[in-house]
């Protein structure tokens, strides 16, 4: 098992993509540069999307515009298409994420596309990022059910996943979108995956909805991988994902790393401070239980 791990910090865009209330943009971008100051080295900063299919990520330009970049750390967008992709460009991003499912059902209802055609437009995207030497992630989601289809099988992860992957994507981030995976069926889809892209180049992006998400990050890291997405305080869900609660928690995952021996160069203190924040402006009691738990320490 490796002794560094890489955390890809998703809650200003996975987490706030889902909210209905208005949130302006100096708190987006409070909140990436807060997270950026405890340590986080990616801090995924919006997304280039229609502002029709998701209100909440309107703004992304203008946070772009306003956020102070700190150096060495990365801020990724969503881009769908070519006219994400242009934004994305304008705004100075260095980072970009195209994102695919392994469900046809989700596709069609996330970006409006089957999952072969959802690759023709990415093709572009990704030439356009490469000349402009722009980095270029990739998501897969639905890897362990959708909320459409239910079970989906392996056997769709992998070969898109390799698809991605030999369009240029450095790295594929694998999304339990629902959050109903368990350890056992994380396992099995990593070592599937690992077949067509290697592990070092694979991110387990597991939401919590079933409370699985510690015991799967576990269970991806035993088969090798070293990269995973989370959400401070566990914003989030998807808004294509009726149900789906939020990524895991940042400050969980942190907790247990570290308290594990495994290095993420973050900053647990700073950010439960930040969750704690991020929660209050949002209204509502922050589910990560560790910062829970520091906070009624804290009170005793
Ligand atoms: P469409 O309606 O098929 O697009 O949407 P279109 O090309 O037919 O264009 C229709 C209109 O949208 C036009 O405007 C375009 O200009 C505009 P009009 O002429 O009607 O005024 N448009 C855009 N505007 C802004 N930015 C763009 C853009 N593209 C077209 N990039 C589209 C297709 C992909 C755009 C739409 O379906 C969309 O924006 N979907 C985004 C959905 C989304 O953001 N979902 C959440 C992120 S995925 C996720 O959360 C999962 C993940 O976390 C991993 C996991 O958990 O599994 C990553
Ligand atoms: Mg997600």
């Amino acid at each position: 098992m490796t002794n560094s791990v890489n955390i890809v910090e998703v809650g200003p865009r996975d987490g706030l993509q889902n909210e209905k209330q208005t949130i302006d943009v100096a708190t987006k971008v409070e909140l990436i540069e807060r997270l950026a100051a405890a340590g986080l080295k990616t801090v995924e900063a919006g997304a280039f999307v229609s502002p029709k299919w998701v209100p909440q990520m309107a703004a992304t330009d203008d946070v772009m515009a306003t956020l102070k970049r700190a150096q060495g750390v990365s801020y990724p967008v969503l881009t769908p298409n070519m006219k994400g992709y242009e934004g994305a460009r304008a705004a100075r991003a260095d980072t970009i994420a195209i994102f695919a499912a392994a469900s046809e059902s989700f596709s069609q209802k996330n970006i409006n596309c089957s999952i072969a055609e959802s690759l023709e437009r990415f093709r572009p995207v990704v030439e356009a990022a490469k000349k402009d030497g722009i980095k270029v992630r990739g998501y897969v989601s639905c890897v362990l059910g959708c909320p459409y289809e239910g079970k989906i099988s392996v056997g769709a992860v992998a070969p898109l996943a390799g698809a991605l992957y030999d369009m240029g994507c450095y790295e594929i981030s694998l999304g339990d979108t629902i959050g109903i995976g368990t350890a056992g069926e994380a396992r099995a889809m990593i070592r599937a995956v690992a077949k067509a892209v290697p592990v070092t180049a694979l991110a387990g992006h597991f939401h919590d909805t079933y409370g699985q998400a510690l015991a799967n990050i576990w269970a991806a890291l035993e088969e090798g991988v070293h990269t995973f997405d989370s959400s401070i305080s566990g914003l989030g869900g998807c808004p294509y994902a009726p149900g789906a609660s939020g990524n895991v928690a940042t400050e969980d995952v942190v907790y247990m790393l570290e308290g594990s021996g495994l290095e993420t160069g973050a900053d647990l203190d700073a950010l439960i401070e930040t969750g704690l924040w991020i929660s209050e402006k949002l209204g509502r009691a922050p589910p990560s239980k560790v910062a829970l738990a520091r906070q009624a320490a804290r009170n005793v």
